[in-house]
C-alpha cells in the first residue's frame, strides 16, 4: 500500500503485532478501563447525536470504537486504518454491529467524498503519521461545514510514557507538545482549537480499584502544573 518508508514501518509493526496489541497479561483490562474513560472525555466534548457521521481515525483494533458504539446512537460511524491486521481484530471485536463501517486507508489519502462527517474523532494516531499537517487537512476535507474534531494524544510528559524511550514506531510521540498539536491542527485550517490536558493520568491498577483511579484521575486534573503530566491531551476544533 505503501512507498512511504515510515509509513511502511508503522503497517509492518501494527500488522505484525496486532494480535499482541492487547493480549498480553492483564492487557485487555487495562485497555479496557482506560478506553472506557476516554470514550467518555470524547463523548463529553462532542455531544455526539442520532444524526452524526461519525468518522475514527486510527481506528486500531477497535477498543475506542467499541465503547462508543455501545454508548452512542449515530446515523454512520467509519473506522477508518491503515493496517488490516488491526482492523480484522476490530471486525471480530464489533461483529453484529451494523452501522459500524470498516475503511482501509491512509489518514492523510483516504479516497472518501469531501463533507462526510459530523464528527472526527481518534485516540493517538497523530503521533504515528510522518506528516501530521497532512492528515489533519485531510480529514478537515472530510468534515462538513461545522463538524467538530476531538483527538486524544499521547503526552510525552507523563512518566507512564517513558517506558517508549528507544521504541521504533513510538519515535514521533516525543514531539506532541501542546504547541505542536495546535500548530498542525491550525495550520490545517480548522478553527477554535484548544489543546487541554485529559482526566487521564494514571495506569490500570488492579481490578476493583478502578472508581479509585478514576478519582485521582480527577483530582490530578485540578492541580496546576501537575496537571500538565496527563498521560493524554485532548485536542478539539470545528471546521
Ligand atoms: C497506537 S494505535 C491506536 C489505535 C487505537 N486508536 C487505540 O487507541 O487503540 C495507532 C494506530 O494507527 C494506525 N496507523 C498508523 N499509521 C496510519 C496511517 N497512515 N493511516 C491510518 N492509520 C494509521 C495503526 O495501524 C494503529 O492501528
Amino acid at each position: 500500500m505503501s512507498d512511504d518508508p515510515f509509513q511502511r514501518s508503522q503497517l509492518d509493526y501494527y500488522d505484525q503485532s496486532a494480535e499482541q496489541y492487547e493480549s498480553g497479561d492483564g492487557i485487555q483490562r487495562t485497555l479496557n478501563r482506560a478506553f472506557e474513560r476516554k470514550a467518555r472525555i470524547l463523548m463529553k466534548s462532542l455531544g455526539v447525536g442520532p444524526w452524526d457521521v461519525v468518522l475514527e481515525v486510527g481506528a486500531g483494533s477497535g477498543l475506542l470504537t467499541w465503547f462508543m458504539a455501545q454508548r452512542l446512537r449515530f446515523a454512520r460511524y467509519l473506522a477508518l486504518d491503515l493496517s488490516q491486521g488491526m482492523l480484522d481484530l476490530a471486525r471480530k471485536r464489533l461483529a453484529g454491529k451494523t452501522s459500524l463501517e470498516f475503511v482501509r486507508a491512509d489518514a492523510a489519502r483516504t479516497g472518501l467524498p469531501s463533507d462526510l462527517a459530523t464528527a472526527v474523532i481518534g485516540c493517538d494516531i497523530i503521533h504515528h503519521l510522518e506528516f501530521p499537517e497532512n492528515a489533519l487537512r485531510e480529514w478537515y476535507r472530510l468534515a462538513r461545514p461545522g463538524a467538530r474534531l476531538a483527538i486524544l494524544e499521547t503526552n510525552p510528559k507523563n512518566p507512564l510514557h517513558w517506558r517508549f524511550i528507544g521504541v521504533e514506531h513510538e519515535v514521533r510521540s516525543w514531539l506532541n507538545t501542546d504547541t505542536n498539536l495546535k500548530r498542525w491542527t491550525e495550520a490545517a485550517g480548522w478553527r477554535d482549537v484548544r489543546v487541554e490536558p485529559a482526566e487521564v493520568f494514571t495506569p490500570a491498577g488492579p481490578k476493583g480499584f478502578g472508581w479509585a483511579l478514576d478519582l485521582l484521575d480527577s483530582i490530578s486534573l485540578c492541580v496546576p502544573g501537575w496537571r500538565r503530566l496527563s498521560a493524554m491531551w485532548i485536542i478539539t476544533a470545528v471546521k
